[in-house]
């Protein structure tokens, strides 16, 4: 069990909205979760973790800074890259949109979840195979999405994999091996 607080760092649009809808003198401070931080367990890669979390937090941040998975990367912080891409009760989700608080209570899977060097999931192994990444910044948002894809309906061809994969965006440009990996797992190749 861990006891621990989440920072406010960089509220997302979403968190900042939500900052917005306080009555001022509700408002949590700014570096802290302040009088209105929640009391909230996230579950993550099967590990309960007991949090006091400024309702302001992302679950990005929360990962990352609080749980210190950092295997999640943070890119845009404004859900158009996907790097930061995790499962939420086995679909994908940008973390960068979705408050920590309200993720308590449900499934969530990091990278760190999905396998690793010893026992790597089959599209890890793939990436790996077919070259998927140059500096590999947006490998893990890319293998989530993926193996979310997985259990989604999808056609054979490359294009329907491009299409899903579209919100995960590869600045190396990578994208066709990614998608031989991706292909690969599927049986497609
Ligand atoms: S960091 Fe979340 S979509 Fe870019
Ligand atoms: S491998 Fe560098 S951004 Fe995709």
């Amino acid at each position: 069990m861990l006891l621990a607080v989440a920072p406010a760092a960089s509220p997302s649009p979403a968190a900042r909205s939500l900052l917005m809808s306080y009555p001022s003198g509700d408002a949590p401070h700014a570096h802290g979760p302040g009088h209105g931080a929640i009391s909230t367990t996230l579950c993550v890669n099967g590990v309960e973790h007991e949090l006091l979390l400024d309702p302001r937090a992302t679950l990005l941040d929360t990962l990352r800074e609080t749980l210190h998975l950092t295997g999640t990367k943070k890119g845009c912080d404004h859900g158009q890259c996907g790097a930061c891409t995790v499962h939420l009760d086995g679909r994908r989700v940008n973390a960068c949109l979705v408050l920590a608080a309200a993720a308590g209570g449900r499934a969530v899977t990091t990278i760190e979840g999905l396998g690793d060097a010893r026992t790597p999931h089959p599209l890890q192994a793939a990436f790996v195979a077919h070259d998927g990444y140059q500096c590999g910044y947006c490998t893990a948002g890319q293998i989530m999405s993926a193996a979310a894809l997985l259990n989604e309906p999808c056609g054979d061809s490359d294009d329907e994999v491009r299409e899903l994969m579209s919100g995960n965006l590869c600045r190396c440009g990578a994208y066709a091996n990614i998608i031989d990996a991706v292909q690969d797992v599927r049986g497609n190749r």
